[in-house]
């Protein structure tokens, strides 16, 4: 089956992204906000990350309106009713993203395919809402989605092989390198990451190294890109104690235990480069240490 519509919910930072390398992949995109200033503020990060590709000359100015007349911006869900593919980028409230899919599944043509992209919640626990969990699976993607190659493809217990296939195929006809994964909490890359990441708070917490070694140690030492405690700012800290909190009560494991570090951050509302201070503070021209 070759996915021809697209329609995506939320135009956040993953619904943005992955609106951008749909039409840049030539598929009519719909994109769902809540309200028109949401609306706004994705459209004008799409129109950014374009912007991005066209300064770097990876398309010229023509490329880039063509690629933004095929997405289509809409505070009406029902505008999304007859697409092939539906991935929901809401916020991270198994409440709201049931409440989404109930509506389309009553609105959808049949054999719409619905994908969530949440990160921990289970997705039987989204798709059992509706009368397709055959049809229903996870797309999960990584930010920054234009840029990261990865998408987890997640088969739940109830999920029809020709949905699997055509989730799977769907990923790599929009240039992305899919994996297969179980429906579990975290998937593959967060049941690894997120650990990681809390590890390296507790290291903060315990005073083994300084915040920027601890960054230097897994660059220099391991090559990764981001230090884990950049990459908790990148991430959004509130967003990682979102994911761990689910992930714990899953398994009941310690190494999912956000760390009270993690916890006063949050609650202090410093949520890393978005809110401008995190384990660093954003506000002047360079990241400095926060702690
Ligand atoms: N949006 C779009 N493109 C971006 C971008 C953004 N926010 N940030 C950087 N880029 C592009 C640049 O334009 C550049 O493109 P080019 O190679 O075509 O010129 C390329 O990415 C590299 O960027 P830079 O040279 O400016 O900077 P870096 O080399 O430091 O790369 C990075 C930036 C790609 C973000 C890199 O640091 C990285 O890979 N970091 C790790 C990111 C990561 O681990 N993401 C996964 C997070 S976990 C997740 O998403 C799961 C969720 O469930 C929590």
């Amino acid at each position: 089956m070759e996915i021809k519509k697209v329609g995506i919910i939320g135009c956040g930072l993953m619904g943005s992204g992955i609106a951008q390398v749909c039409a840049q992949a030539g598929i009519q995109t719909v994109v769902h906000e809540i309200d028109k200033d949401a609306l706004e503020k994705g459209m004008s990060r799409i129109d950014k990350g374009l912007g991005r590709l066209e300064k770097k000359e990876k398309i010229t100015t023509e490329e880039k309106s063509s690629i933004q007349g095929r997405i289509t911006g809409t505070t009406d869900l029902l505008k999304l009713k007859d697409s092939d593919l539906i991935i929901e980028a809401a916020i991270e409230d198994i409440a709201i993203k049931r409440s989404i899919f109930k509506t389309l599944d009553e609105e959808c043509k049949p054999e719409t395919i619905f994908a969530t992209n949440t990160s921990s919640l289970s997705v039987i626990d989204i798709a059992a809402r509706t009368s397709r969990t055959d049809r229903f699976c996870g797309l999960h993607f990584f930010n920054p989605v234009p840029v990261m190659a990865l998408v987890e493809v997640v088969r739940t217990l109830t999920t029809s092989d020709e949905t699997f296939n055509n989730a799977f195929n769907f990923a790599k006809q929009i240039g992305k390198e899919p994996i297969a994964c179980k429906d579990n909490s975290g998937f593959v890359v967060n049941l690894l990451l997120v650990p990681f990441m809390l590890d390296a708070i507790r290291a903060v917490e315990n005073g083994i190294a300084s915040i920027v070694d601890i960054d230097k140690g897994m660059q220099l030492g391991c090559g990764h890109p981001m230090g884990p405690l950049t990459l908790l700012d990148f991430v959004g800290l509130d967003t990682t104690y979102y994911i761990a909190n689910i992930m714990f009560d899953e398994y009941r494991e310690t190494r999912y235990a956000p760390p009270p570090l993690l916890k006063r951050l949050v609650l202090a509302g410093h949520l890393g480069k978005k809110s401008g201070r995190g384990f660093y503070d954003y506000t002047g021209d360079e990241p400095v240490p926060a702690l």
